[in-house]
């Protein structure tokens, strides 16, 4: 578990309170660093909300989009048109409602379905933006990593069980899982954790068992994510009822 001293935990009244700390968050992550500031997204349904009110007033009027790259700590391999695409749902509900340089979204190509060429393409454009091969410990990749847990404890499409939870090498990696309809391409441990600060958005009733699950269970791929930096936990009260967090 990360270590104490650096893990928050905002827990909120509600989803809709939930996600406007996390929007509030990423703004202040982004204008937090100087130049260039690259903010890795979740996919899913919880952080919908999140993009949502980024593109709508204030936060639209005070956020830096020139100087922001975005990209995805892990996604589908289906059509970037695809419903179950979390570019699309990205583009949907922020990229299409704010004056962002197309330059500066950085999607994973998932063109051809062949998620380990996916994966490779991606880490390719990964360490373009770095600027190197190997991540320093003292330069972070990423200004801020959001991140989401589903109900087996997974996190980005890091599974239960799944070798890819001990991958210290690559920084993406095509997988498939029986949890799943469909094949991933999703960030590694190292990468994810190379980030200024990482927050995970956990919200619902439904969601409540596993955060109690993770406040015991170091094995959950959620509870093996210990950044450098700070480590928050915005929960609502649903989802933090019988949570330790
Ligand atoms: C994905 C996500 C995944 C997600 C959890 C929670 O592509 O599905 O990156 O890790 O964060 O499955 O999903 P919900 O927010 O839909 O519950």
């Amino acid at each position: 578990m990360a270590n104490a001293s650096q893990t928050e935990r905002h827990i909120l009244p509600d989803p809709t309170a939930a996600a406007g700390a996390v929007a509030e968050w990423l703004l202040e992550r982004a204008l937090a660093v100087e130049g260039r500031a690259a903010l890795c997204l979740a996919g899913g349904n919880t952080p919908r909300m999140v993009y949502e009110m980024l593109a709508d007033k204030p936060l639209r009027e005070r956020f830096p989009w020139d100087r922001v790259h975005w990209f995805f700590g892990d996604e589908r391999v289906v059509p970037a048109t695809s419903p179950r695409s979390n570019y699309h749902m990205v583009r949907e509900t922020l990229f299409d409602r704010v004056p962002i340089p197309p330059a500066n979204i950085h999607a994973v190509p998932t063109d051809g379905g062949d998620a380990e060429k996916c994966a490779r393409a991606y880490e390719t454009v990964l360490k373009q933006f770095y600027g190197s091969d190997r991540l320093a410990a003292n330069r972070a990749l990423f200004a801020a990593t959001l991140l989401g847990v589903g109900d087996n404890g997974h996190t980005a499409s890091l599974f239960p069980g799944s070798p890819v939870l001990h991958e210290r090498r690559r920084w993406a990696v095509g997988l498939s899982d029986p949890s799943v309809p469909e094949p991933r391409v999703t960030l590694t441990i190292p990468v994810l954790e190379s980030s200024g600060e990482v927050a995970f958005l956990v919200t619902g009733a439904e969601k409540h068992a596993v955060v109690a699950r993770l406040a015991h269970d170091d094995e959950l791929p959620a509870a093996r994510i210990h950044p450098a930096g700070r480590l928050r936990w915005f929960l609502d009260r649903a989802a933090a009822n019988n949570g330790r967090r």
